[in-house]
Parts: structure tokens; C-alpha cells; sequence
């Protein structure tokens, strides 16, 4: 298969991983037989610079035009004081927003081989991690009105929260599904003892179910959530929840796995073309001396042939090689244990490549 791939960088580590990640996506094309174009897409603090935006509009173009997308990391503190129109926090929710892309899929899953990293008690670890996030991600708060204003003589901020009916139900479908392929059990999380918009939330998703028989829905309250996230992780499968509720569960829950340099997310709309990601940050702090670990975005790459391009062998073989590199004790900084061989960014991604 052909397939166009726009390529967006960032800013910090993000290209270093980025190229890492693209050269296990070689060998994969090179071992099944698949030609893969990459495009590059400037987004971020880098494109503040050169062209006085965060998200140019080339840049946009080449996202809808291409098959998918990988995008590496992109902020940095050299941007942190930006007007606010030109924050990259807005580059990043236009793309969102402009691709459709309402569902965001985190998992929180904990490699066997990194588990004394899980900041959780033993006993609490002991019973495992392996549950995803699926967050609305074009709704809600986020893409409200926001306001500042006068009244009564002092400053006021106003943002609304709103979803309607089918920007629930759309991205409940996503996680009743994705459950039917897991433990089938989805927790759908909201505040509906006190908003609206949660009230709506847990009515839509309720009906929802009653097309999924197979799956056990549950609802829980957001603070009861994060609460529950670090008592007994064990008992999530699939959480369903809205933009806000889902961007804070969702770093808690990567926290968790005590290994965040490792975790990929993938952003979907209708169709098949999707954004995927590490979830971890751009690091300026090592940017450009080798030392990032590129396994979170070579496993946001293997996401993408999975969901995008329909290549499960593919996704297969670059999960297998990334398994087998950790089995074989090769590490980079963020995960280093004692006995282990310690590589940089280069190395880890020739380790996996060389393993496809
Ligand atoms: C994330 C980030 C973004 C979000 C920020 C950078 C706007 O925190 O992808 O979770 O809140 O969605
Ligand atoms: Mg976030």
C-alpha cells in the first residue's frame, strides 16, 4: 500500500523522536512490502518562528490532504508568552477542530517489564493497569465562548460548556465498541449531580448502551474518579468522558503506569485519517543530546497502521520489537534500572528497527 503521512515535528525532543519513529515505519514498509510519503507539516513554537503562527495554514492543508498524521511534541518556555491569540495551545485545538477529530484515545497500560516504576502501592500495582481513556476532544469547554469583560467595576471571565446530543453519542459508539474488543466494561465519568451538560452526558450515553447488551456501563462521578484512579486502577477498562474531565483523568491516569515516555494516543473522527501522538510533553530541557525516549511516538506510528491503515501484522511487529527491546534490557534514561543497558534516542530506535 501507498500511503501519504503528514509529518509534524514540533518543537524540544519532538524531532528527534519523531525521526526515530520514522524509521521503524521504513523498515516496516521495507519488510511488508508498503511505501510510506511523509509530508512535512511545521506546527508549534517552530512555526511561531518562521511564519508568526502557531498552526500555518500549509501546514493544515497538508494534515487534511494525507493519509494521517504523527505529530512528535510541540511548546516550549521561548513561546510560554505569547498574545493569546497566537498561544500554541490554539495551532493545536484548530488542527483538532478542523480535522473533526472528536474521540482521543489514552492508554494507560503498564509494561510488565517497567512495573517497579508504578508509583502505586505493590499491592495496588500487583492487581495491574490496562484501561483506556477515550476523551471527547471538539466539545465541550474547550470550544466554548470564552470572555473577558467588565461588571460592576471589576474584571470578569466567562467560558461556556455545551454538548449536544450527537457529540455524546459519537463518541460513546467509539468506546462501547472499543470495549467489545476488551473486557467490556465502560465507566462513563461526569459531574451530573451538579452540570447540565453531565446530566445530558449520562442520559445519551445510557441510551447508547442499550445497543452494546454485551458491555456493563457504569457512571461515576469525576472527583470519585481521580480517587478511584489511584485506589484500585484494576477496575477501569474503557472510561468514556467529556474534553475537560478527560484531559485531567487522562494525565492522571498516565502518571500512573510510571512510564509516560512510553504511552501513544490517537485522535479520530469519521473516516479513517487520525492524529497520533505521544502524550508526553517536548522536554526542551534534553532537547538535541540524544536522550529522549522515541517508544511513546514509535508506538503512536504502530497505533496508526492499526487504526488508520488497517496493518495489524505491522502494528503487530513494531509492538513485538518494542517487547523485545525492554525483554532484552536496553533502556533509555527515563526508564534506566539498575543491570540494564542504558542507549540514547539514536540507539533505541535502530534497536526496535533492527528487531522488525
Ligand atoms: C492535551 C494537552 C492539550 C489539551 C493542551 C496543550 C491544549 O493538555 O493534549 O491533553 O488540554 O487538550
Ligand atoms: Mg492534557
Amino acid at each position: 500500500m501507498n500511503k501519504t503521512i503528514a509529518i509534524i515535528k514540533g518543537d524540544g525532543i519532538g524531532p528527534e523522536i519523531v525521526n526515530e519513529a520514522m524509521g521503524v515505519l521504513d523498515a516496516v514498509a521495507a519488510r511488508f512490502g508498503h511505501t510510506f510519503t511523509y509530508v512535512d507539516a511545521p506546527m508549534g513554537g517552530n512555526a511561531i518562528d518562521a511564519f508568526g503562527v502557531p498552526l500555518p495554514d500549509s501546514s493544515l492543508e497538508t494534515c487534511l490532504n494525507a493519509d494521517s498524521v504523527l505529530l512528535g511534541a510541540v511548546g516550549g518556555p521561548k513561546w510560554d508568552d505569547q498574545p493569546s491569540a497566537n498561544r500554541l495551545e490554539r495551532g493545536l485545538l484548530k488542527l483538532r477542530g478542523a480535522m473533526g477529530l472528536y474521540t482521543n484515545v489514552r492508554p494507560a497500560r503498564m509494561f510488565s517489564e517497567l512495573s517497579d516504576a508504578c508509583p502505586l502501592r505493590a499491592d495496588i500495582a500487583a492487581r495491574g493497569i490496562d484501561f483506556v481513556v477515550v476523551r471527547e476532544l471538539i466539545g465541550g469547554v474547550y470550544f466554548g465562548e470564552h470572555r473577558t469583560g467588565e461588571s460592576g467595576g471589576e474584571q470578569k471571565a466567562t467560558d461556556i460548556m455545551s454538548y449536544t446530543e450527537h457529540e455524546i453519542r459519537r463518541v460513546a459508539h467509539v468506546a462501547f465498541q472499543m470495549a467489545q474488543k476488551r473486557r467490556k466494561r465502560v465507566t462513563s465519568i461526569d459531574k451530573a449531580n451538579v452540570l447540565d451538560t453531565s446530566r445530558l452526558w449520562r442520559k445519551t450515553v445510557t441510551e447508547v448502551a442499550k445497543e452494546y447488551p454485551d458491555v456493563e456501563l457504569l457512571h461515576m462521578y469525576v472527583d470519585n474518579a481521580a480517587m478511584q484512579i489511584v485506589r484500585d486502577p484494576s477496575q477501569f477498562d474503557v472510561i468514556v468522558t467529556e474534553n475537560l474531565f478527560g484531559d485531567i483523568l487522562s494525565d492522571e491516569a498516565s502518571q500512573i503506569t510510571g512510564s509516560i515516555g512510553m504511552i501513544p494516543s490517537s485522535s479520530m473522527g469519521e473516516g479513517t485519517r487520525g492524529l497520533y501522538e505521544p502524550i508526553h510533553g517536548s522536554a526542551p530541557d534534553i532537547a538535541g543530546q540524544d536522550k529522549a525516549n522515541p517508544i511513546g511516538t514509535i508506538l503512536a506510528a504502530a497505533m496508526m497502521l492499526r487504526y488508520s491503515f488497517d496493518m495489524a501484522a505491522e502494528a503487530d511487529a513494531i509492538e513485538a520489537a518494542v517487547d523485545e527491546t525492554l525483554k532484552a534490557g536496553i533502556r533509555c534514561g527515563d526508564i534506566m534500572r539498575q543491570g540494564c543497558t542504558l542507549v540514547g534516542c539514536r540507539e533505541m530506535g535502530a534497536q526496535i528497527r533492527c528487531r522488525i
